[in-house]
């Protein structure tokens, strides 16, 4: 055996532990010019969250038949276990490669809106390619962290975060890359809680939808670039009504592109609409505040520090919901721990 493949062996079978956060959209995407690359129809910004992130150990186990795949204490099932595997054969670059062990935890419910794919995904990357000896480089890591899910691309540089798209199909161009770390812009993200079921339509299914049967889907693509440099904008001078008020404007486009896909995809419920109206009122009455919604009923109020207790006090009021996690911006995935067996 030569010393390369020496060092490949030791390195394999390591238990690497990494972390990546949860993002949320401030401009959303939603839809694919192509699925097998997972490449995304348009570009987004996004914030990463501090308060909601996945760990997850990795490693390649000589002699193991198939995967084994832990999600925050259960086995999980067909479904989430073959994305998995997938996945990691893309990562090795082939199917055949050594089966691995896997445990992830989220400090936050799964599949419920909250871009438990985003953080899964990237930490499941950063931890992976570390055992595969990949060249810890950023944009490679967020290409592949796509391939798992578009959003966690954008959780690899963390931040404030741009997920950027090429003009063709080979990806090469359609990666994420950091605009601003968490310490750029002091503002905060309430998340309030009103349903921890999981979703019945899965982003990917609800996207591929939407892009066949929306007759809104041409404009949503062309509108992408303007309101990507108008946000770029809000955040460089720092302008948190512009900032809030554009946010607001992605997500409701991106839902209101929902509802118009046939069979209709409505992910909000009745809480959801309570909060988006009580959220309209407080700022009427000269609250600086707004809302973003991904695919789930949760419903995320951008604020500034200041402004965290009332807009809590005032959430309070409304029957349903039955947590409200408070977030600041989020660093970049890293590597937490490296150990040999
Ligand atoms: O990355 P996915 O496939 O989970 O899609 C994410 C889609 C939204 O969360 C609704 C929007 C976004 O940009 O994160």
């Amino acid at each position: 055996m030569n010393s390369a493949t020496n060092r490949k062996r030791e390195y394999l079978t390591k238990k690497v532990t990494a972390v990546a956060h949860a993002n949320i959209a401030l401009i959303k995407y939603w839809g694919k010019r192509s699925r097998p690359e997972n490449l995304p129809a348009v570009g987004s910004i996004s914030l990463a969250l501090e308060a909601l992130k996945t760990e997850t150990t990795f490693q390649f186990v000589p002699g193991l038949e198939d995967d084994r795949c832990i999600l925050d204490g259960k086995e999980m099932n067909d479904q989430q276990k073959g994305k998995v595997s997938d996945f990691l054969d893309i990562l090795a670059g082939t199917s055949g490669r050594m089966k691995a062990r896997v445990v992830s935890r989220n400090n936050f419910p799964t599949a419920a809106g909250l871009a438990s794919s985003s953080s899964g995904f990237a930490a499941l990357t950063k931890a992976a390619a570390y055992a595969l000896q990949i060249e810890d480089n950023p944009v490679l890591l967020s290409k592949f962290a796509r391939r798992g899910s578009g959003s966690a691309a954008r959780s690899i540089p963390g931040g404030f975060s741009e997920m950027k798209i090429g003009s063709d199909m080979s990806g090469k161009k359609d990666f994420a890359v950091q605009l601003y770390d968490e310490n750029y812009w002091d503002i905060r993200v309430l998340i309030a809680l009103v349903s921890t079921d999981p979703k019945e339509t899965g982003s990917t299914e609800g996207m591929i939808r939407t892009a066949r049967t929306s007759p809104y889907f041409d404009s949503w693509v062309r509108a992408s670039n303007n309101d990507l440099a108008e946000m770029r904008e809000a955040l460089k001078t720092k302008n948190f009504s512009r900032m809030g008020e554009l946010a607001e404007y992605s997500c409701m486009k991106m839902h209101g592109l929902m509802m118009s896909s046939r069979p209709p995809l409505l992910y909000w419920n009745p809480v959801t609409l309570e909060m988006i109206q009580l959220i309209w009122s407080l700022r009427r009455q000269g609250l600086p505040i707004y809302f973003t919604i991904d695919a789930g009923p949760q419903v995320k109020v951008l604020c500034r520090p200041d402004h965290i207790q009332e807009v809590r006090k005032n959430l309070q009021s409304i029957n349903g919901i039955s947590t409200i996690i408070e977030s600041k911006p989020g660093p970049d995935a890293y590597i937490k721990d490296v150990t040999n067996s």
